[in-house]
């Protein structure tokens, strides 16, 4: 079974009642990101589609795509209980219940297999670690999915101890800077990191997406360490 390792009920690292204030500064690019997946989506899906999304949290990413197409049907699930009753609020204060449904839990909760048209996975992976838990979590996910459909992945993406991952933690301190992230936080944040966040390089993101059974990968887009990849089931 998928299970998350940062529990974002208890001890996230940023809390749900600070979430879509803070993770436009702390995420280089989050709304464009999001703006982007919808492009994604509106290439490859027909008018009526089923979307999957998980790790749905306060449920940013749920308007944007209703927004994007009113005939398209959206499921948001996430295990955190706080996150989800967010998002449930955003989704009443836009009218959207007839189009976005919520489910508090995992994708291998779910009861049925093969019927989305595309599902996403936006700044969740990263949390679990490289130990055969993002592979299941990748496979849970492709088995929701039917032929065909497309996957959006969004990550913090780099290895951990190099020169490379070095300099994009100097260029991410900068940008913190920016955008007004207090000194004390961005130390928190860097610390949440190093010890909850098991991101990868993108070799490994790509090899991943193969063995769950992706193909025709491509990065849509990229801001400092996050990294958005399409793919085919
Ligand atoms: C950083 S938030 C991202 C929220 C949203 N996707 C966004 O773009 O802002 C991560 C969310 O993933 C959820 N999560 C963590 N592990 C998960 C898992 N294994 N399956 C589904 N959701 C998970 C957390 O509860 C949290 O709400």
């Amino acid at each position: 079974m998928t299970k998350q390792t940062i529990d974002f009920d208890q001890n996230a690292p940023i809390a749900g009642s600070e979430y879509d204030n803070m993770a436009p500064l702390a995420l280089p690019g989050y709304e464009a990101m999001h703006q982007m997946a919808l492009a994604c989506l509106q290439a490859n899906l027909p008018p009526e589609a089923n979307i999957l999304v998980v790790g749905a949290g306060t449920g940013m990413e749920l308007i944007k795509f209703a927004k994007g197409n009113s005939k398209w049907q959206i499921l948001g699930v996430d295990p955190s209980e706080k996150m989800l009753a967010i998002a449930q609020e955003k989704i009443q204060q836009h009218n959207l219940s007839e189009q976005i449904k919520l489910f508090q839990g995992y994708t291998d909760n779910l009861p049925e297999d093969s019927i989305y048209d595309a599902a996403t996975s936006i700044l969740v992976m990263h949390f679990i670690p490289d130990d055969g838990g993002k592979l299941a979590f990748l496979q849970s996910i492709a088995q929701q999915m039917k032929s065909s459909s497309t996957f959006i992945l969004v990550d913090v993406f780099g290895e951990k101890g190099t020169d490379d991952f070095q300099q994009i933690v100097s260029l991410i301190k900068k940008f913190w800077q920016q955008t007004g992230i207090p000194e004390a936080k961005q130390i928190e944040l860097l610390e949440t990191i190093d010890k909850g966040v098991y991101q990868i390089s993108e070799t490994r993101v790509l090899e991943l997406l193969e063995q769950a059974g992706f193909s025709k990968i491509l990065r849509f887009y990229t801001g400092l360490w996050v990294g958005g990849w399409m793919a085919l089931k």
